[in-house]
């Protein structure tokens, strides 16, 4: 039993054959999927997909791309939206300094209202960084305080950082970029994070496993972040599904 902590079946990658892909997902053993919003519009399809599937789950939230775009009234609109039914965490959040698409302010902006939501309500956080570690971990300090609970996603940072999000609480997470030919270093930072703090994820339909490198993404494929993790880490594939499931089960607070 596997778990997708993170992908967007909401993206119009998945409209020809949305039915199939779920069908994939479960018969491969998938135990429940994150479907993680990116845009207010995004997180609305989300929320969709989760009321009408058992295993999926929803995250609301705005990606620092939309930056730029955000008015208030967006705001109360994301406000009720988190009280909808099987949403279970906020993301995906943060700042991209990397693509810069939208300006830093702006993300700045973004970030600290949504983290200030979230800290109403309780909900772990679901957290994308690029290049803009420096001001993440102030930002997440200052606000949150010591009442942080979320996911690093997509890890991305060297060892100095990976320290700082696990002495903050954080659990980390992987996609299938691990197994590309030239992610060596990448490798070398799975090794160190502790199994207790370790989660799954495709980001589909984004980073497909170096097999399909430049294809579209499933779920189905998390199990490919699964077994590049127990040859990392010399573990079996099935110590690796069962740690990894206990942490999404516990951060996201999903019983089955
Ligand atoms: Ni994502």
């Amino acid at each position: 039993m596997l778990i997708d902590t993170h992908c967007h079946l909401d993206f119009k990658d998945f409209n020809d054959d949305f039915e199939a892909v779920l069908k994939r997902s479960i018969d491969s053993g998938i135990k429940f999927i994150i479907n993680v919003g990116s845009s207010l519009e995004g997180t609305a399809r989300s929320l969709k997909i989760a009321q009408e599937n058992d295993f999926i789950y929803a995250a609301i939230g705005i990606h620092p791309h939309e930056a730029d775009k955000v008015s208030e009234n967006d705001f109360k609109i994301f406000a009720r939206l988190l009280k909808k039914p099987k949403v279970v965490a906020i993301g995906e959040i943060g700042l991209d300094y990397y693509r810069n698409i939208s300006s830093m302010e702006n993300q700045k902006k973004l970030f600290t209202r949504l983290l200030e939501t979230a800290k109403g309500a309780s909900l772990p956080l679901i957290i994308h960084n690029r290049d803009s570690h420096e001001d993440m971990i102030g930002i997440l300090k200052n606000i949150m305080g010591n009442s942080l609970n979320g996911v690093m996603h997509c890890f991305s940072g060297d060892e100095k950082f990976l320290k700082t999000c696990l002495d903050m609480g954080f659990f980390i997470s992987f996609t299938c970029n691990i197994t590309y030919k030239n992610a060596g270093k990448l490798r070398e930072i799975v090794k160190l994070v502790p199994m207790d703090r370790l989660l799954l994820e495709t980001d589909a339909p984004f980073l497909a496993p170096q097999d399909f490198r430049g294809k579209r993404n499933e779920p189905m494929y998390v199990r490919y972040v699964a077994e590049e993790i127990s040859k990392i880490k010399g573990l079996s594939f099935e110590e690796v599904a069962m740690a990894t499931t206990n942490n999404a089960q516990r951060l996201f607070r999903i019983k089955i």
